[in-house]
């Protein structure tokens, strides 16, 4: 009965502490427009502020989506322009920004995560294959059109596929972190540096030393 209480009260508070947990901390002021000039001397959690005083419209604008990305400079044939305290350093502190994404004919965006942000994207042009896939292993998955919007969760593995094999494809998509982080599937395993060690992804991925080697060398590690 004791033993039984004391693990309901621990567990209660591990809920209660999990739920406080938070993608960024709620800015304490107005804004805190990012200070991009001068660098701080020391690292912490966002960007220095600017003097409120200072605080000027521009901080709060961006043209940096309204230009197309160069897809053909990624192997994939994607690109990704992301609004961030340098382009636009009235979101520091905010907890969100937005990117648009640009997918050639064939693009792919592979499959990735957001460590710290939920995704919700909207195609604007073309027609695009999306999915994400939970921590069960089950896929969601969805052919969007233009004005479809699509939510990948927190930190779940997702993608998107022109399935277009004559036009473009363009989204928007906003983020619950000013620094959502990415990290690739393939990138990640076959081309850190160092790199993971041959026999773990042989293991892993069962497959032999040629197939590692050839895997490493498509993507460019
Ligand atoms: C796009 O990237 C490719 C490959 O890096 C480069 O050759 C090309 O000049 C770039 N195009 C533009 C418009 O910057
Ligand atoms: C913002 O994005 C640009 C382009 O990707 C990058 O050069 C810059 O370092 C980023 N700034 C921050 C604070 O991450």
């Amino acid at each position: 009965m004791r033993t039984s209480s004391t693990f309901a009260r621990f567990f209660i508070g591990l809920v209660l502490l999990l739920g406080l947990a938070k993608p960024d901390p709620d800015p304490l002021q107005d804004y805190c427009i990012a200070n991009t000039n001068t660098p701080p001397p020391f690292f912490m959690n966002g960007a220095h502020c600017i003097d409120p005083s200072l605080a000027s419209t521009t901080h709060f604008v961006t043209s940096a989506l309204s230009k197309p990305g160069n897809t053909t400079a990624s192997q994939f044939g994607y690109s990704v322009t992301i609004a961030n305290t340098t382009n636009l350093p009235g979101l520091n502190t905010m907890g969100l920004t937005m990117s648009r994404i640009d997918i050639a004919r064939d693009g792919l965006v592979p499959p990735h995560w957001h460590p710290r942000a939920s995704e919700v994207t909207t195609l604007l042009k073309g027609s695009l294959l999306v999915g994400f896939v939970d921590t069960s292993n089950r896929l969601f998955t969805q052919q969007l059109r233009v004005g479809d919007s699509f939510v990948f969760p927190k930190g779940l593995v997702h993608f998107l596929f022109n399935l277009d094999s004559v036009g473009p494809a363009m989204c928007l998509s906003g983020f619950s972190s000013q620094a959502p982080g990415l990290q690739s599937a393939a990138l990640a395993s076959f081309t850190s540096k160092p790199g993971i060690p041959d026999e773990v992804l042989r293991a892993a991925f069962k497959i032999n030393g040629q197939d590692v080697a050839k895997i490493r060398r498509n993507l460019g590690g």
